[in-house]
């Protein structure tokens, strides 16, 4: 069968590899379809991701079909379409002793510090399976693990019921944080960006208050979108200074910050709003397996959309083409999906 390794940054090679080996009781053998690019791909192909060795077989958001399980396994039959968690989690550190294994100590993410699925055939686990509709495209399934980390930011913090929300970036993360808090009963969610391309697919997927925070202020933009209620939370999606500065100056007094942004600076954090404003402040890693399972749910029943975010299909033997694609296309790409 066929690979993609990545021998070092810039460069993918192509070898036949022998199919994996039996399965054992509990694994499920996928054929993999789909493969979605994300900007942590995008770190390792040039070298800047901070956690991955090389040579790596990259690929942790993707659909495919069983092709086989083991004699244990239940969850799944061959011919279903599914997905799965690429978090490979010790099960016996702290945090993964209380049920919080996407902090484990000891976390590997197929894809960065463990071999990805850029492969024909790839062998899962079933804790980590996740089935999803026959309804679904194969793109719709690779979309599941991005919808996560909104299905996951989006129970960080209090409930949203009826609250107002402000996603601050609309990349395809905060898109989907934005499609979650208005699923969870957010009163109105405003997303800002410095692109007008990405507000337009914003408006796209039904968000339907959005603002350029490079050509309007902040604070007009709340002020348009929420009078004088103010907002109660915020969720940080751009992984930069100043979208953290706004959000933690102007949410409500007692409001909560969640961070899901990874900064390539480190940013410095306004002591006084935190403390004077007694706000809350979490991070947000990932998920878990109940959000992967929330997130094939939502987008089978068509209350997060994701046909908007694709920006275009490459095959499998094209991954640096893909990759240049993006480099190229700057702001104006969202998801790119490779075929196997
Ligand atoms: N916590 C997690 O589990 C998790 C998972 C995946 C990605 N991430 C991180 O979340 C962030 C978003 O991911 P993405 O794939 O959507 O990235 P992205 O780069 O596609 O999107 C970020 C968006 O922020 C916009 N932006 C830049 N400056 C801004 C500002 N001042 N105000 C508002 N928007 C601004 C950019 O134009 C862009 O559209 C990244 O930092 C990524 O590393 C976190
Ligand atoms: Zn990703
Ligand atoms: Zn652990």
């Amino acid at each position: 069968m066929r690979q993609a390794i990545m021998i070092k940054p810039g460069v993918i090679e192509y070898r036949e590899i022998p199919e994996p080996a039996p399965l054992l009781e509990k694994e499920i053998l996928l054929r993999i379809k789909k493969i979605g690019v994300c900007g942590s791909d995008i770190h390792v192909f040039h070298g800047k991701h901070p956690a991955t060795p090389y040579p790596v077989v990259q690929g942790h958001e993707y659909s495919g079909v069983v092709e086989a399980v083991g004699s244990g396994v239940s969850r799944v039959k061959p011919g279903m379409k599914a997905t799965a968690r690429p978090q490979l989690v010790c099960g016996t550190c702290g945090p993964c002793k209380r049920g919080q294994y996407n902090a484990c100590q000891e976390l590997k993410v197929q894809g960065f510090q463990a071999p990805g699925v850029a492969q024909d055939l790839f062998v899962v686990t079933e804790d980590r399976i996740v089935p999803f509709d026959d309804s679904m495209t194969f793109e719709q399934g690779a979309m599941i693990e991005p919808a996560a980390v909104g299905a996951h930011s989006t129970n960080r913090s209090g409930s949203l019921l009826r609250k107002n929300v402000v996603v601050s970036g609309a990349g395809t993360i905060g898109n989907l944080v934005a499609q979650f808090a208005r699923a969870r009963g957010a009163k109105k969610v405003l997303i800002t960006d410095v692109s007008d391309f990405r507000l337009g697919i914003a408006r796209q997927c039904g968000i339907e208050l959005t603002a350029n925070v490079a050509t309007n202020s902040f604070a007009d933009a709340v002020k348009r979108a929420f009078g004088d209620e103010g907002f109660q939370t915020g969720f940080e999606a751009a992984g930069v200074q100043e979208s953290l500065d706004v959000l933690m100056q102007y949410v409500e007094k007692g409001g909560d910050v969640v961070v899901l942004g990874v900064y390539s600076k480190n940013p410095v954090v306004n002591m006084y709003y935190l403390g004077e404003h007694e706000l809350n402040v979490y991070g947000s890693m990932m998920y878990r397996q109940e959000d992967y399972e929330t997130a094939a749910a939502m987008i089978a029943s068509g209350k997060i959309v994701t046909q908007p975010l694709l920006t275009r299909n490459f095959p499998f033997s094209q991954y640096i083409d893909a990759y240049e694609f993006i480099d190229k296309q700057g702001d104006r790409t969202m998801k790119v999906m490779i075929d196997l």
